[in-house]
């Protein structure tokens, strides 16, 4: 009997407890319903002191029915979110809270979606992370490892050798070359994707500034016996940009033609238009298939490994591109075919 009493007093306690973000609302309900009825019939002082006890008997029960009501579903969302810090749900439809409940059932789902999506996205950013380091340490392992070789090879006895000793040291040297332009690019993209690249944006001549950048390349097409033609540029026009990012831009841009033609011309234009200048890299190579072109500009990407390593290249140079573009508010343009050539461009503000 004793401990009915004392669950039912605990049951009381607890609905009470959990109404009581009512209470002054309630209480204000009290005084103006008594105000309002000894203001319509005057009552006598035992009529007044009934009533009152009546009517917070009447308050006491109706807030015993919120509380208990608001226990209910308080008790239903908790076991949603545990249910959902607990992995147990496959699915947002799987979410399901009762009629009274229904728009927060809604906001459930959508937190659930969101988190359930961060987490993805943590997982893919972890799985990126995981291949750019297998990468590095594969791009790593080629020039160290062809170091090696020939340094141990002259060690054992071939540095004796004329026939052999300038050349083994002229290919650890080109090696050791391969090894700091990775070195220099994997900077480069670390500090263009932490935001660290500061750029200093200028006018700039666009003839003088491509003819000198074309002159510096010369050696590479004269070397590989294809022509590089710089078009008619229009005295005194001044681009805006970053000058020297711009040059590693360009550089890669006309490197990369020079590299995958075999035979032509590779050839750098300025297309004018009333507020813009677009700089065009175009040659007559190999050209790339449609399906590759969104590809290429992804850190280490190369179309077709086995000739990249034939003519070197790690295949960073247009993901640096891309963002140094990016970061000048532009964006490259391509075209291409396959077997007729590519054509790389960008739009500069003048
Ligand atoms: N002008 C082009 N013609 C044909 N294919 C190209 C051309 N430019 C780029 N590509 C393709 O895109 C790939 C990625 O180019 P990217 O410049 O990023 O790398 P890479 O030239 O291989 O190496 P890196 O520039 O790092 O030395 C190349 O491996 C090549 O397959
Ligand atoms: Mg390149």
């Amino acid at each position: 009997m004793l401990v009915t009493a004392l669950k039912m007093w605990n049951k009381i306690k607890k609905n009470l407890y959990a109404s009581k973000i009512y209470f002054v609302e309630i209480f204000i309900v009290f005084v103006l319903f008594l105000f309002f009825i000894s203001f319509i019939y005057p009552l006598s002082l035992t009529q007044f002191i009934s009533l009152s006890l009546l009517t917070l008997l009447f308050l006491f029960i109706l807030l015993y029915i919120i509380g208990e009501k608001r226990k209910i579903d308080i008790l239903e969302v908790k076991t949603i979110i545990e249910s959902i810090r607990k992995n147990k749900f496959n699915s947002a439809e799987e979410i399901k809270l009762t009629t009274s409940l229904v728009d927060l059932e809604d906001e459930i789902k959508s937190m659930f979606l969101k988190t359930r999506s961060d987490i993805e996205n943590l997982k893919k950013l972890e799985q990126v992370r995981t291949e750019f380091l297998g990468n590095v340490s594969h791009e790593l392992r080629t020039p160290i490892f062809g170091i090696q070789g020939y340094i141990e090879t002259l060690l054992d006895g071939a540095i004796n050798d004329p026939k052999v000793n300038k050349n083994f040291l002229i290919k650890a040297a080109r090696h050791s070359e391969n090894l700091n332009n990775l070195l220099n690019d994997l900077i480069d993209i670390s500090m263009i994707e932490s935001g660290e690249m500061r750029m200093s944006f200028r006018f700039f001549d666009a003839k003088e500034y491509l003819e000198s950048i074309v002159n510096e390349m010369k050696n590479l097409s004269e070397t590989k016996g294809i022509p590089l033609i710089l078009g008619e540029i229009r005295p005194n026009l001044q681009l805006f940009g970053d000058k020297v990012r711009l040059k590693q831009v360009m550089t890669n841009l006309i490197s990369n033609a020079i590299k995958y033609t075999d035979k032509g011309k590779v050839e750098i234009l300025i297309v004018e238009s009333e507020k813009e200048g677009r700089i065009i890299v175009k040659d007559t190579g190999i050209g790339i298939a449609d399906s590759e072109i969104s590809r290429i500009f992804e850190r280490f990407y190369r179309v077709d490994k086995v000739r990249t390593r034939a003519v070197g290249g790690t295949g960073l140079g247009l993901a640096i591109v891309k963002h140094i573009l990016e970061a000048h508010g532009t964006k490259i343009t391509v075209k291409s075919t396959i077997g007729e050539g590519s054509e790389f461009s960008f739009v500069l503000k003048k």
